[in-house]
């Protein structure tokens, strides 16, 4: 027979091919330890409500425990005939406690309700992993900005040398970006916290059972408001999947540059062995498989978020079937960062730097150009003529094939009376460095406070 919750007013069961279209137990089944939870909360306001006597509670409950074990174990799996994870889980709870006893549990809810609530119940839990996966590689720059404190490199803009910085400074703008990542799902966090359970179909429940009961025994702080934006607003799931591909991007940009580092040309970083690839057909090669995966998946979850987003567009109130599609999109962005951050963690952990190559670097391309500019305005020459002479200085720099620091006293004064020989205390990385002292400037002692800052954050993260 049939295991569908809906048989009563059709003369047949479905044709196969509806069936085929309807099911969703092969993605919605990584639900069924929140619906036993439910079922066991449900259980308990219909035994409150007068709608269950305390042995039928005891039995409903004992065989939701047997069937949640089952389900751990992989001993009850859904059928052929389920439609969904509820059909499964109902067909399941029948099986052990009988149909008479079994058939009482969907009063007063609707897989409306369940779903939203379980969806819910299900992304927390995935938001806290993630959220910790995600500290794992903010503790991997950490580790690095910390092992390699003092190091300069070449800032740049347009991908253009544009001002020697720390090194720790550049990982550290990665941290922080993430550590915003972290902070988004636990505000995101603060909104999903409220059940749909009670809600019924849409209207809510004439059964006088308690939501604010059931929200409680699930982890929520209260219920939803509204019965009908309970059951149809999948905003929660949304912005979840946002958050989560921003992740993947902020993680994509660090990637993106680590496949840059690791080229020949820049030579900034090796990769360790475990953690890159080699090439089937070329001997000598080491690819950075593991950042180029990242920046390929970043693309994956920006495509799970516009699915959701288009499935969401226009959808009338309340529940239609349409938001069946909101499962896979965000399950595969969870299960997707679940593999790739540890991979990430472990790629940034083990990065070895090149700090001679990296300080050799840092002042190339004219990238103290604007230290002198910001010389002479404190010299007291406008910042307009300032940039003029700096740039002159840059000009005749290259038609002879010079750096910056190479002018002599002559060529200085011959540019500029106000270039005196003082300006040379600001054409050196050091200088320039110790000079951008400001509040998230990279001076090596604001970058150490800013260090102390991240570790303070991950550690209340
Ligand atoms: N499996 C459905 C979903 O994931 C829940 C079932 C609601 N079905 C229904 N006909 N009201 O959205």
């Amino acid at each position: 027979s049939s295991s569908a919750l809906w048989g009563g007013r059709f003369e047949g069961g479905p044709s196969d091919a509806l069936a085929a279209l309807s099911k969703s137990t092969h993605f919605d089944w990584r639900l069924a330890p929140y619906d036993i939870a439910g079922s066991k909360a449900h259980a308990t306001v219909l035994y409150q409500a007068g709608l269950l006597t305390a042995d039928e509670l005891a039995g409903m409950v004992a065989g939701l425990d047997r069937l949640a074990t089952d389900v751990a174990s992989g001993s009850f799996v859904p059928a052929e005939g389920d439609e969904d994870v509820h059909t499964a889980l109902e067909r399941g709870l029948i099986d052990r406690v009988g149909s008479e006893l079994g058939g009482k549990l969907r009063a007063g809810r609707s897989r409306n309700d369940q779903v939203a609530t379980l969806f819910r119940m299900y992304l927390r839990e995935s938001a806290r992993t993630v959220s910790g996966l995600v500290l794992d590689v903010v503790d991997a720059l950490v580790a690095q900005a910390d092992a390699q404190f003092g190091v300069a490199m070449p800032g740049r803009t347009h991908l253009q040398h544009a001002q020697p910085v720390l090194l720790s400074h550049h990982l550290l703008a990665h941290a922080w970006a993430l550590l915003r990542d972290v902070d988004r799902l636990r505000d995101w966090d603060r909104r999903t916290d409220e059940s749909p359970y009670g809600a019924g179909a849409l209207a809510g429940s004439s059964l006088g059972l308690d939501p604010l009961f059931v929200a409680a025994r699930l982890g929520f702080s209260t219920s939803v408001e509204n019965s009908i934006d309970g059951t149809a607003s999948r905003d929660f799931v949304a912005e979840a999947a946002f958050v989560f591909a921003m992740i993947g991007i902020d993680v994509s940009r660090l990637a993106e540059e680590i496949i840059l580092w690791a080229t020949k040309e820049f030579s900034f970083v090796t990769l360790d062995d475990a953690w890159s690839t080699g090439s089937s057909i070329m001997p000598q090669k080491k690819n950075p498989d593991i950042a180029e995966l990242a920046r390929g998946k970043a693309g994956r979850l920006v495509g799970n978020l516009a699915g959701l987003l288009a499935t969401l567009k226009a959808l009338p109130l309340a529940y239609n079937r349409d938001l069946q599609e909101d499962k896979e999109p965000v399950f595969d962005s969870v299960d997707t960062l679940s593999v790739l951050l540890p991979a990430f963690t472990g790629l940034v952990a083990t990065l070895r730097f090149h700090p001679s190559r990296l300080e050799e670097l840092a002042p190339q391309g004219f990238s103290l150009a604007t230290d002198v500019a910001e010389w002479l305005v404190r010299e007291g020459v406008p910042f307009r003529s300032a940039h003029e002479t700096a740039g002159a200085c840059v000009r005749v720099c290259e038609s002879r094939g010079l750096e910056l620091w190479e002018l002599t006293d002559d060529d200085l004064a011959a540019i500029s009376p106000s270039l005196t020989p003082g300006v040379r205390s600001v054409l050196s990385v050091a200088g320039s460095l110790a000079s951008r002292s400001a509040r998230g400037g990279t001076a090596p002692e604001r970058v150490a406070e800013q260090l102390e800052a991240v570790r303070a954050a991950v550690a209340a993260g």
